[in-house]
C-alpha cells in the first residue's frame, strides 16, 4: 500500500517523519491516541523490506498501545516509534543514530515517551535518554531507570495462559502441558522459565543461533525448526517474536489448543480473528496480554509503584480482562480478538465521557 492511502486510512492522530541524514535512517514516530494522555510506546529499530512496511508496522504498533494503556486504565494514549535502518547498517553508527532520536523526542517536548521494543534493549534507552530525556522510560537500574521490560511483559503472558488453561478445562495449572515458544527473546526467554518451574513441556524455536544455543544446551530444550513452528503439536502455542503469524496461511496447519503470546499484532488481518475461532482454537488477544512491560515500566517509573506492585498490577489486569474477554466471546458467540475490541473501546468511550 502506497504511504498516502496508509496515514489515510489509519484512525490515529499523528505520524512524524525524520530522515537521518548521517545513517540513511528513517525514523517514524506514530502518535495513534493522546486522549488519555501523551503518547506511549517503545521504539522498534530493524532494517525493512521496503519504508512502506516500517510505516504499516509503526501505525498497527501504535494503535495497539492505545488499546494496551485502555486495558490497564492507565492516564497514557498510544504511540510507537520506528527506526528503519539501512541494509548492511554500520553499528559504529548506533549511538550517533540514538542521540539524534532522542534529540527529537526531546523536541516533542513529552507529546511522546518511549521504552524498549524489538531491536531496542535498556542500555540503548540509556544513550537515547542522553539527548531525550525525561521522556525514556526503561533505561538500566544502573542509572536510575527500571531496567529490562522483557519479565514483567513474560509474567503478563504466564499468569494469561494459566487463565486461558482454566477456560479451556476448569485446570488453570500448566503442569504437564505442552508449550511451544516461538522467540526465545527478551519476553520468550523469562515465559520460558516460568514454564518449567511450573513443570510445562517446553520446546522452543529461533533464527537467532545464539539464543538457540542457549535454549538447547543451559536449559535443555527441544528445538522446533521454524518451518515446523506452526504444524507442531502443542496445548499452548506462545508467539513471542514478530507479528503477522497468524495468517490465512498458517492458521489451517496449526495443532495448537490455545494461541497465547507476547508478540504484538499476531494477527495479520480481522479475518484470521474468525479464522481462529473457526478451528476452535482458544485465542488470547495480544494487546490484553502482552502490555506487562508497558504498564508495569512506566507504573514504577512515573507512579513510582514498588516492583512488587508493578508486578500485582500486570497480573490483575491481564487475568481480569482475559476472563471477561473469554466470558463476553462465548456468551456472544464471537472472536475474542473482537470481544477484547468491545471491552477496550468502552473503557476508552467510558473515559472520554
Ligand atoms: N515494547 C513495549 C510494548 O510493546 C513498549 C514499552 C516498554 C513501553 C516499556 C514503555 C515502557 O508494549
Amino acid at each position: 500500500m502506497e504511504f498516502d492511502s496508509l496515514i489515510r486510512n489509519w484512525d490515529g492522530e499523528t505520524v512524524i517523519t525524520h530522515y537521518d541524514r548521517p545513517t540513511g535512517a528513517w525514523i517514524f514516530i506514530a502518535l495513534h491516541s493522546t486522549r488519555r494522555g501523551p503518547a506511549c510506546g517503545g521504539t522498534r529499530m530493524k532494517t525493512y523490506p521496503d519504508l512502506q512496511s516500517a510505516l504499516q508496522d509503526v501505525l498497527k504498533l501504535a494503535a495497539g498501545m492505545t488499546f494496551k494503556f485502555a486495558t490497564a486504565d492507565f492516564e497514557f494514549g498510544g504511540g510507537k516509534a520506528v527506526i528503519a535502518l539501512p541494509p548492511h547498517f554500520d553499528v559504529s553508527l548506533r549511538p550517533g543514530l540514538l542521540r539524534r532520536y532522542g534529540a527529537l523526542i526531546r523536541q516533542l517536548g513529552g507529546l511522546y515517551h518511549t521504552g524498549p521494543d524489538v531491536g531496542t534493549t535498556s542500555a540503548d534507552m540509556d544513550v537515547i535518554a542522553e539527548t531525550g530525556a525525561p521522556f525514556v522510560f526503561a533505561r538500566t537500574q544502573q542509572v536510575g531507570g527500571a531496567g529490562d521490560s522483557g519479565p514483567l511483559t513474560a509474567l503478563g503472558v504466564f499468569h494469561a495462559m494459566q487463565t486461558t488453561c482454566a477456560t479451556l478445562d476448569s485446570n488453570a495449572s500448566l503442569t504437564g502441558r505442552k508449550v511451544l515458544v516461538q522467540g526465545a527473546g527478551t519476553v520468550g526467554k523469562t515465559l520460558i522459565k516460568h514454564l518449567l518451574k511450573a513443570g510445562a513441556q517446553v520446546c522452543f524455536s529461533d533464527v537467532d543461533p545464539e539464543a538457540i544455543e542457549y535454549c538447547r544446551t543451559k536449559l535443555g530444550l527441544s528445538f522446533v525448526p521454524p518451518d515446523q513452528v506452526y504444524s507442531t503439536l502443542c496445548d499452548i502455542f506462545a508467539p513471542c517474536a514478530l507479528g503477522g503469524i497468524l495468517n490465512a496461511t498458517t492458521i489451517p496447519t496449526l495443532r495448537c489448543r490455545a494461541i497465547v503470546g507476547a508478540a504484538n499484532n499476531q494477527l495479520d488481518s480481522l479475518d484470521d480473528a474468525e479464522r481462529l475461532r473457526n478451528r476452535n482454537i482458544l485465542y488470547a488477544p495480544d494487546f490484553v496480554i502482552n502490555l506487562g512491560g508497558a504498564i508495569g515500566i512506566t507504573g514504577i517509573e512515573a507512579l513510582h509503584w514498588s516492583e512488587a506492585e508493578a508486578e500485582q498490577r500486570v497480573i490483575d489486569a491481564v487475568t481480569r480482562t482475559l476472563r471477561e474477554v473469554y466470558d463476553l466471546a462465548r456468551n456472544e458467540n464471537i472472536s475474542t480478538d473482537n470481544a477484547a475490541r468491545r471491552i477496550v473501546q468502552a473503557r476508552l468511550d467510558e473515559h472520554h465521557k
